[in-house]
């Protein structure tokens, strides 16, 4: 049992300097759980309300009428409290370092003034563009100051944005344009990634040809590359820029107007539009940023997210600019120009806080240590992980080579849905143990439910499903457009309970051990994958009749995709449509979605009604073909014969 594996505690230096130590976690903890009027009315002061609330909390879960508000009767807006507030005290220091993908050609330092200045104008051309309060906006763009800019400008006007990874298709995109009726969809000429260049706006005009709404498009110029504009559909930024004001004062938005939607994968259907608002979000977003990295005044922020994600959107944007922080945004790539990249930017900015993906971590892992012990990483106080369950080995690289054995790691649970850390160590206050994301951050309560019949396990130790039993300020809202789909997919599982879809264990010391989705969501390369979006790509193929996809345990990836795939009549399973088949899933979602395997088989197993029996797809993926359990139920039992003898995985 993991009570007996190694316990890492914080060190007296490190817990008498921080926000919190053991008996203020403890102490806060207590009082949240206890009182969260009394807690979250106190922290809710940490932002400068228009109006100040005198509601905190009004929450409910019972079926038929989930309705989640909090600070329900404030007002404020979100960029002056991420940029204006900040501006008499710390107006000549820097709040965003830039990165660009190109190490030769520099950072930029853009100051909190600078950053009212772009945002200003940026938000009174998106004016001019016709959008207004509660309009959508589009956001396809590099990881470029103008992506943080986007955004802030939506929230400075009270636009709702909805930021789509630069990694996705034409076809992704539109399906987010149409989805959300964006007004405007802001993309670049070209994404410099790595050394090479995506070309974003032709990837955005491929998108248009299937948008349905009535959009137009704001062009960042950042390569300067060949792109054709559409008249009266396309407009320049730069362009643009020049023929607005300087001036944009901040709209007054109430607390629940929603700040953003994001989409992101389920278990069924197309992916659902996420809906945070505005004061829960910042409040939580900025307390867990200054909490879990334990960040101070003058400190150099870095989390290598990309905006298109929700870990971009509370830790690179939100949480740190509300807290005054300098955070680091980088473009490119772990790997390049080679795999010190990494710990190149941490050295030249002494970087004080680095949160990753253990995907990156595992595959730097690979390339050796050299690549590290090259730079000077003295300036490393704490160090984060997030989007899947780190395995101990890459935990103790990241504890040994990284940190040198002396910085803490914070292993962050959380998802899309909950706007910002669930579960995670604090560094002066929660002995660590590789692999656990240990303890709820303040105001959280989560519970461990059995599986089958959603009765909690009160006992210390246990393992089951992972729930959360009230709410807390950044929890998201609704689905977008469907707040009937929101409930069915959180609340309907076990009643009053928000259901998180993450199995998950407790050991004897109340720690938390997340062990992976328990539903038809994969985690591949900490990117959420549903396989019912990879299976509706491949059978929009007109070779394809069927498949089926799970994933698989993969080195690097945390998983794989591994598709079954059986063919329509007269088609021939060579290896050029294996081929054509894996492009042809790239380019319908994005090169995330590319399956890793695929396998041609026959014909799929299924029950007599026939459903199809995923569990054993997923142990012959798995190579654990041993383990079938119950095939009794199955309709034809020589299929899963030639599904064994044709597996891919044999490794
Ligand atoms: C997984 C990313 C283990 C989990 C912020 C969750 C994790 C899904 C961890 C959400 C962690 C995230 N340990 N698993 N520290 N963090 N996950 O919405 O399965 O992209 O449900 O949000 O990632 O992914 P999402």
């Amino acid at each position: 049992m993991a009570d007996n594996d190694k316990t890492y505690a914080p060190s007296a230096e490190m817990a008498a300097g921080a926000h919190a130590d053991r008996a203020t976690y403890e102490a806060m903890y207590a009082a949240s759980v206890a009182d969260p009027d009394a807690f979250w009315g106190e922290h809710g002061k940490r932002l400068d309300w228009m109006t100040p609330y005198t509601k905190v909390k009004n929450t409910s879960f019972a079926p038929g009428n989930i309705d989640i508000k909090w600070f329900e009767d404030g007002s404020l807006n979100v960029a002056a409290n991420c940029i204006d507030r900040h501006l008499a005290t710390r107006g000549t220091q820097t709040a965003i370092i830039w990165e660009p993908d190109d190490p030769e050609a520099g950072a930029q330092h853009i100051t909190y003034q600078q950053l009212h200045a772009h945002v200003s104008k940026f938000a009174n051309v998106l004016k001019e563009m016709g959008v207004g309060k509660g309009d959508r906006v589009v956001i396809y763009l590099p990881m470029i100051p103008q992506a943080a800019y986007a955004m802030l400008a939506c929230a400075r006007i009270g636009a709702i944005h909805s930021v789509v990874f630069a990694g996705f298709s034409a076809d992704a995109l539109a399906a987010r344009v149409n989805g959300s009726e964006a007004k405007v969809v802001i993309t670049a000429d070209e994404a410099p990634r790595g050394g090479r260049n995506t070309p974003l706006k032709v990837n955005a005009d491929k998108a248009f040809e299937k948008v349905t709404v009535d959009s137009k498009m704001l062009v960042v110029k950042r390569t300067g590359g060949d792109i054709a504009m559409t008249a009266g559909r396309d407009v320049w930024l730069h362009e643009m820029e020049e023929t607005v004001s300087a001036d944009c004062p901040p709209e007054e938005m109430n607390a629940e107007d929603p700040l953003f939607i994001l989409y992101t994968s389920g278990s069924t259907g197309q992916p659902k539009g996420v809906v945070h608002t505005t004061g829960g979000y910042l409040v939580y977003a900025s307390m867990t940023h200054q909490y879990t990295f334990d960040y101070h005044d003058g400190d150099v922020f870095w989390c290598t997210a990309d905006v298109g994600w929700v870990t971009g959107h509370s830790y690179i944007v939100y949480g740190p600019l509300a807290n005054g922080a300098t955070t680091l945004m980088f473009e490119g790539v772990p790997t390049y120009p080679d795999a010190g990249r990494f710990w190149q930017v941490c050295e030249e900015h002494k970087v004080n806080q680095f949160y990753t993906a253990p995907t990156a971590i595992r595959a730097l892992m690979g390339k050796g240590n050299a690549f590290v012990e090259k730079y000077d990483l003295s300036a490393l106080k704490v160090l984060g992980t997030v989007g899947e369950p780190i395995n101990p080995e890459a935990w103790n690289w990241y504890n040994d080579v990284v940190g040198g054995g002396n910085v803490p790691i914070v292993d962050t649970w959380w998802q899309t849905e909950t706007g910002g850390h669930l579960l995670t160590p604090l560094p002066g206050a929660t002995p660590t143990k590789p692999g656990s994301a240990t303890l709820p951050f303040f105001g959280v309560k989560p519970v461990v439910l059995e599986p089958e019949t959603g009765k909690e396990i009160t006992t210390t130790e246990a393992e089951g499903v992972l729930a959360i039993a009230d709410s807390w300020p950044s929890q998201m809202r609704t689905i977008w457009g469907d707040h009937d789909r929101f409930e069915m997919t959180y609340f309907s599982q076990y009643k009053d309970m928000f259901f998180s879809g993450d199995g998950c264990r407790r050991d004897a010391d109340g720690y938390y051990w997340i062990t992976g989705r328990v539903d038809d969501v994969i985690n591949v390369s900490g990117h959420r994958m549903g396989t019912a979006e990879v299976e509706s790509a491949l059978v929009a193929h007109t070779a394809v009749n069927e498949a089926a996809v799970v994933g698989y345990p993969h080195d690097i990836k945390g998983q794989g995709i591994y598709a079954y795939v059986s063919l329509m009549a007269g088609q021939d399973p060579s290896e050029e449509l294996r081929k054509e088949l894996s492009d042809w899933v790239r380019a319908e979602i994005g090169p995330i979605a590319k399956p890793d395997l695929i396998q041609f088989a026959p014909g799929l197993p299924k029950t007599r009604s026939g459903k199809i029996m995923r569990r054993i797809l997923r142990k012959i993926a798995e190579n654990d073909y041993g383990a079938l359990g119950d095939t009794s139920t199955l309709a034809e039992p020589e299929v899963v014969d030639d599904l064994i003898a044709n597996r891919m995985n044999k490794g």
